[in-house]
């Protein structure tokens, strides 16, 4: 029989892989917290935006006319599942100093949860979690700019961001030898349970 208790208990995690590779560094890691999550018993989906049909905000305001964004697209998917998720994972690898165009593409369209009012319409209490992989070794080179990028989600309506950083990765194998950067991975399945 289904065990429904456990089923309405269950954190339901969004996971969006922003690198055009979909077994690369990024993957990799974000992999390494998804295990971990649903280890836990969490409800993860992920997506790799890169395979996925997403446009540029055009600027139009059409959602601040309507609501909703006017762009058929995927992002259409990504809406509902962001809204329904208590927790939101952002995975990146770094290209030049910053996040990928792809990501930064979803981010943009995350314009329709704003009211002209400068309320939010997502639910209060979702977290969020940042993760890069860099090929430049020192993994706090590019927190700065990170936290920066967490702000935009905390004006979105994320009570909660953490960042999640490999650095010196140019192959899966360089993030899946930092036992560091793995035990920080694990430790965050406490999210799921809290
Ligand atoms: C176009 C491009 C730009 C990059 N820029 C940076 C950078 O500014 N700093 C850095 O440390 N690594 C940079 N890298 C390296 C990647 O961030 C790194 O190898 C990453 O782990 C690759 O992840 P992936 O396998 O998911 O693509 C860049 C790589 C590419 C392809």
């Amino acid at each position: 029989m289904l065990n429904t208790s456990y089923k309405k208990d269950m954190k339901k995690i969004i996971a969006l892989n922003g690198s055009p590779h979909q077994h690369g560094c990024t993957a990799a890691l974000m992999n390494e917290v998804i295990n971990s999550l649903v280890k836990q018993g969490a409800d993860v989906k992920t997506y790799h935006i890169s395979k996925m049909d997403i446009k540029y905000c055009q600027g139009c305001g059409g959602c601040t006319k309507h609501g909703k964004c006017v762009l058929q697209d995927d992002m259409q998917v990504l809406y509902d599942e962001i809204a329904s998720a208590d927790i939101l994972i952002l995975a990146t690898p770094v290209y030049f100093w910053q996040m990928t165009a792809q990501l930064k593409t979803v981010i943009d369209r995350c314009q329709p949860f704003g009211r002209p009012n400068s309320t939010i319409k997502l639910e209060h209490g979702k977290k969020a979690l940042i993760i890069a992989t860099q090929g430049r070794p020192d993994e706090t080179a590019f927190i700065p700019y990170f936290e920066h990028a967490a702000k935009s989600l905390s004006l979105l309506g994320f009570d909660f961001v953490e960042l999640l950083i490999a650095g010196g990765t140019h192959e899966p194998e360089d993030v899946l030898n930092q036992n560091k950067v793995l035990h920080r991975a694990k430790k965050l399945s406490v999210w799921v349970t809290e």
